[in-house]
């Protein structure tokens, strides 16, 4: 008898569904809102600091945590958008990407058979990684809004039962993806109250911060005291700049977290991409109109692709935060959001994400009915997909 090849962590995993779906894309064509890269490009001045720092040869490794100049302007921005103050030398590690970071924080804080506590729908790789650690994950779940709740709400009941003597972390999305939600200050106290109540850390995914459109503001969780000492803050340059495959990220912990974090991450990549760090130091001091401009541009894309859907006969809620929408599909007759994305991307033209595969098992079921569509597109990318749905979609029943 051979051996296994694939080991037990990844045995569960199939291919991601992005690449599934960018695939089928590719074959048929199709204007492909499904992944959630720009199709634009980042700031002239920021890809400027990364040809200059590569031309005047800063192209060794970096230190593991990251470049002194992007720890400082890390703190300063957080400084900047939250009064937060942080110590550049003790409270920052810049990474691979937020994911990287995400790996890291599940590493450093959590123990095989310990309890993660997570919202659904969530971003993939927080259940993945969860996996990766022997971790449970604990899901509760979003629910959509209603004649009650105007944004997408959840139950403090089911978060209460998901914790419990075993709850180690908290992953927290917001703005969050895939529904555009952005946790208000009181549900974030509500939350943070619990984790305090269960000695629970907090991994604080932020990646979105500043697409957010008000009348819906940003709090970062840290800098609410019953998270300030249990937080680890993750984000990236990705979304702020769209410069997605720059994968330069970090992590804000108060020091004792940030040591246990760094020990993981010091052998995962050990060090990030050394004249990107420098370029995104650069990116993080841009003018606040830079940071302004950004959300109005969003809000514009968001209203277009938002019309254009209401003409095609999905019904979705306006996100609070985010580039993505999720759209009510359960009037179209495929069955559930994988046939419905399967049809779209053959028939129509257009890709877009079955969000029921960002459920655990129980409730899958509440994904079914919706699929995501990603807005971080040109206009003209957004009205071909639009003219694409008004024309291949059967009209509601
Ligand atoms: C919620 C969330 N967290 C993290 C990431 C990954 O960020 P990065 O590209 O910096 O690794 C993404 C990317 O889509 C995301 O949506």
């Amino acid at each position: 008898m051979s051996r296994p090849v694939l080991a037990g962590r990844v045995a569960p995993l199939g291919t991601t569904v992005f690449s599934e779906f960018s695939a089928l894309a590719l074959q048929h064509g199709a204007v492909n809102l499904g992944q959630g890269f720009p199709d634009f490009d980042g700031p002239e001045a920021v890809k400027e600091a990364a040809r200059t720092a590569i031309t005047e040869g800063v192209n060794q490794y970096a230190p593991g945590i990251g470049l002194r100049a992007l720890r400082v302007a890390i703190a300063e921005h957080s400084a900047r958008f939250y009064g937060q103050q942080v110590d550049p030398d003790t409270m920052v590690t810049v990474t691979s990407g937020a994911t990287e970071a995400i790996l890291c924080v599940l590493l450093g804080l959590v123990d095989p058979g310990d309890e993660v506590v997570l919202f659904e729908p969530f971003y993939d790789s927080y259940d993945a990684n969860i996996g990766f650690v022997g971790a449970r994950p604990r899901y509760v779940p979003l629910r959509p809004p209603d004649a009650t709740h105007a944004t997408w709400w959840f139950d403090r009941d089911e978060v209460r039962a998901a914790f419990g003597p075993r709850t180690r972390l908290l992953i927290l999305n917001s703005p969050h993806n895939p529904t555009g939600k952005v946790f208000t200050r009181e549900e974030l106290e509500f939350l943070g109250g619990l984790c305090a109540e269960h000695d629970a850390r907090v991994l604080s995914d932020e990646v979105y911060e500043h697409i957010v459109f008000g009348p819906a503001r940003h709090v970062r969780a840290a800098t609410l005291p019953v998270f300030a000492d249990r937080t680890v803050t993750v984000s990236s340059g990705g979304k702020t700049f769209s410069l997605t495959g720059w994968k330069v990220g970090w992590f804000i912990a108060p020091p004792a977290l940030n040591d246990a974090v760094r020990r993981a991450h010091q052998f995962v990549t050990f060090a990030t991409a050394t004249p990107l760090q420098v370029a995104m130091a650069a990116a993080l001091r841009l003018p606040d109109a830079y940071f302004q401009e950004l959300s109005t541009a969003y809000h514009a894309r968001r209203e277009r692709l938002l019309a254009g859907l209401t003409r095609a006969g999905l019904e979705a809620h306006s996100p609070e935060g985010s580039y993505f929408i999720l759209a009510d599909i359960s009037g179209q007759g495929h069955g559930d959001d994988v046939a419905f994305c399967r049809h779209l991307v053959t028939h129509v033209g257009v890709a877009a994400i079955p969000p029921s595969v960002f459920y655990g098992p129980e409730h899958r079921h509440l994904g079914r009915g919706f699929a995501r569509f990603a807005f971080c597109k040109t206009d003209a990318v957004l009205d071909e997909a639009v003219r694409r749905l008004e024309e291949g979609l059967a009209p509601p029943r």
